[in-house]
């Protein structure tokens, strides 16, 4: 395998909008972002990944564009993001951009010049049917709910727009449009940023001609899974992106993938892949039901270790898989991850062992570096998210009753990744001294940066040590390139695997309250990592405490 500059490193999401307010607007900004730069590099990442911060009209908090040569003036100037750009790789850091090209803006100027002129040559820039009284193009449902067509404003014509409304399809057909695209990713790549996030970007190639699908709940509508599967050809899309734009400039490229089936991995991530990573949802996605949020189950230590080592399974030394526990679309991983009861600093700690050193890039969102779990929201006023507020109806429409559906609105929102992070104890967690955009989560008080980045022993300091394991000389070649052998597989409530390369690093997490025993083929030469101080051992027996974390190399 070649090697590239982005393989052994570390990368962090910074969704800005709740990161840090510079200015007291109750809205996170790059200003923001530079000033706890030196917060950043003091924890070891490496890679920053930008949630969008273009102009917006926010109706998908940013990732609906409605330019993508320009910042948003919420979020800053371009003079800020070319000042971020500099700060960054004066600390030796990379940025990443988030490139939402499945769709746009509708107050994107292309869409705006099509409702205008739908037969012109914008109308080509997406997906457009002649509107039919009583009947839809195709019974396609949007992800956020309801159809995903709707009326072109001020024309016969009907669009796609497999997201919200405010976010029309491209057509990625039109030639035309892969060049603006293109040209676009490479204006960024040349005023210095390093690669792109590619959101949703498998839903750009559509199974032509556009037909109907079986409705698969009682609105009649279909989930838009099944037309991707027949989609055939988005390789020639992806190459073509991949060629005209990230290759040129040595860029990294990590793809947000759903789809990836154990033989599409070679073409995805392997040596001359569409992308060079892609994220792994399995552990978030299990447990997801087709019926929606209110329907979806709690993912068990068992089933969260088997999710994990059949994506290293799959994924074997064809390529990079991103790790993560959580991002902005899914729920804190502590909540989702660690059984109620249970979730505190060591088994927290337990988790993003076990997380970060399988093969594969790791990411951390704001705030996990801290724990910070989910919101208990209290009502759906307190919600912002588009997609919690359409699950919501549809948990109604299933006949729950309204705190049930705020109940399971609240288990898997988007807003729980989105509230504020936790920079200290003051108001609004020191977010912001303003009255902030998203409410904050009153847990605050006990999880927050300020005390834990001077404390040996908080969820911060053990990133701090898992990060600057997988940076150590001794060990960071077996970290990155090393393969991955599951152990004690069947065992209940433990998952742990060997990572071998140069050396061997047995990876070990007691994923229950109570202790538990486990016998070592062989005596370990150090201890690498230990979310506890002691390790309790008779010869080769090692006791493990409740939610006890080592990494041991022999
Ligand atoms: C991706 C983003 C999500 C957004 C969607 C539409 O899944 O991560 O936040 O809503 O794409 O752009
Ligand atoms: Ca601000």
């Amino acid at each position: 395998m070649t090697k590239q500059w982005w393989h052994d490193k570390v990368a962090y999401q910074i969704y800005p909008k709740s990161f840090y307010d510079s200015n007291g607007d109750g809205i996170g900004d790059i200003p923001g972002i530079i000033r706890k730069l030196d917060y950043l590099q003091d924890l070891g990442v490496d890679i920053l990944w930008l949630s969008p911060c273009y102009p917006s009209p926010l109706a998908d908090q940013g990732y609906d564009i409605s330019d993508y040569y320009n910042i948003d003036p919420r979020f800053g100037t371009m003079e800020d993001m070319e000042q971020l750009i500099a700060e960054v790789k004066k600390r030796g850091m990379y940025l990443l951009m988030d490139l939402v090209v499945n769709h746009c803006s509708d107050e994107h100027e292309w869409f705006q010049k099509a409702c205008q002129e739908p037969d012109g040559k914008y109308g080509k820039y997406f997906y457009l049917r002649d509107k039919e009284e009583g009947k839809l193009p195709t019974n396609w449902r949007s992800a956020f709910g309801g159809p995903a067509w709707d009326d072109m404003p001020g024309t016969n014509k009907q669009y796609l727009h497999m997201f919200h409304k405010k976010q029309p399809d491209l057509n990625w057909e039109n030639p035309q449009v892969r060049e603006e695209i293109y040209k676009n990713i490479n204006w960024w790549l040349d005023k210095g940023v390093d690669g792109f996030r590619l959101d949703a970007i498998m839903n750009i190639k559509k199974a032509l001609p556009l037909h109907d699908y079986a409705p698969d709940r009682e609105d009649g509508l279909c989930n838009i899974g099944a037309m991707l599967q027949e989609a055939k050809g988005i390789g020639e899309f992806l190459n073509e992106m991949r060629d005209q734009t990230f290759r040129v400039h040595n860029a990294f490229s990590v793809g947000e993938v759903f789809c990836a089936k154990p033989d599409n991995l070679p073409g995805l991530i392997g040596e001359n892949g569409y992308f060079d990573s892609i994220f792994d949802f399995n552990a978030a996605m299990f447990g997801f039901s087709p019926n929606g949020w209110y329907d979806c189950s709690p993912v068990t230590p068992d089933e969260y270790r088997d999710c994990c080592f059949e994506s290293q399974k799959r994924a074997g030394s064809i390529g990079f898989l991103a790790n993560i526990i959580e991002n902005h679309d899914w729920p804190r991983g502590a909540s989702r991850y660690i059984p109620e009861g249970d979730r505190c600093p060591e088994s927290k700690k337990m988790l993003a062992a076990l997380s970060f050193l399988l093969r594969g890039i790791p990411f951390i969102y704001q705030g996990q570096e801290l724990g910070m779990e989910n919101m208990a929201f209290t009502s759906m006023d307190e919600v912002d998210d588009v997609s919690s507020h359409g699950e919501y109806q549809v948990a109604l429409k299933a006949g729950l009753s309204p705190e049930d559906a705020l109940k399971a609105v609240s288990t898997f929102s988007r807003d729980n990744g989105r509230t504020p992070m936790h920079w200290s104890d003051e108001a609004n967690a020191g977010f912001t001294t303003g009255s902030p955009w998203l409410k904050v989560n009153p847990n605050y008080t006990a999880i927050h940066a300020a005390a834990q980045v001077h404390d040996p022993d908080s969820v911060w300091s053990f990133y701090k040590k898992l990060i600057a394991l997988r940076k150590n000389p001794v060990y960071k070649e077996t970290i990155v390139y090393g393969s991955l052998e599951p152990v004690w597989q069947n065992r209940h409530n433990l998952m742990a695997y060997y990572r071998k390369g140069d050396k061997t690093i047995l990876v070990i997490g007691n994923y229950q309250k109570q202790g538990q025993d486990v016998e070592l083929p062989a005596a370990y030469q150090e201890i690498l990592l230990n979310n506890y101080s002691d390790v309790s051992q008779d010869g080769c027996t090692i006791h493990l405490h409740g939610y006890q974390a080592l990494a041991l190399a022999f």
